[in-house]
């Protein structure tokens, strides 16, 4: 399948999701480019997202997320984006089709808990689980599609693809 010029497939959904996973076997699948936001926005700025967090806030690591998209918007290129959790909150994305990975909350929690990569917002379970109620409804009311991501990344992929 070849994707059509321009096509812009974001993967929005909770921390611990699967978007670039997910993501970079979409793009490779659809012959396309694939970025990651949260990979762009370090190397940007030479430090990982925990170190953005702290040196300056989430304010401003939510400013580079909407400068991104506006940029990311704009590129007249064929493209898969994993998004990090918190950007389709925050920025509305306007240009393509918006796929909301949604998983259980134990299975994410499950994931978090074993992945090395830092999370400023993962506190607590609980301050954890009412982020994950909070946002979920948000995912699903601006998204295109929802795909059960609770299954392997190939299904996920399949099921994607079948949407598209
Ligand atoms: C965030 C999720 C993270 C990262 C940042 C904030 C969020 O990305 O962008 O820590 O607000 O949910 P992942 O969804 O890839 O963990």
């Amino acid at each position: 399948m070849q994707a059509p010029h321009s096509f812009k497939i974001w993967l929005i959904g909770f921390m611990g999701s699967g978007k670039s996973t997910i993501g970079a076997l979409l793009a490779q699948m659809l012959g396309c480019s694939f970025l990651d936001t949260d990979l762009q926005i370090s190397a940007q700025e030479g430090l990982e997202i925990t170190q953005i967090f702290n040196k300056y806030s989430e304010g401003y690591f939510r400013k580079l997320e909407k400068e991104l998209v506006s940029q990311i918007s704009q590129l007249q290129t064929p493209l898969v984006i994993a998004t990090g959790g918190g950007l389709p909150i925050f920025t509305p994305i306007e240009v393509g089709v918006l796929i909301y990975l949604c998983l259980d909350f134990k299975v994410l929690y499950t994931r978090l808990i074993n992945d090395s990569t830092p999370r400023p917002l993962f506190k607590t379970t609980e301050q954890l689980h009412a982020l994950y109620q909070k946002r979920c409804s948000r995912y699903d009311s601006m998204a295109h599609h929802r795909i059960n991501a609770n299954q392997s990344p190939e299904r996920v992929i399949a099921d994607i693809l079948k949407r598209l």
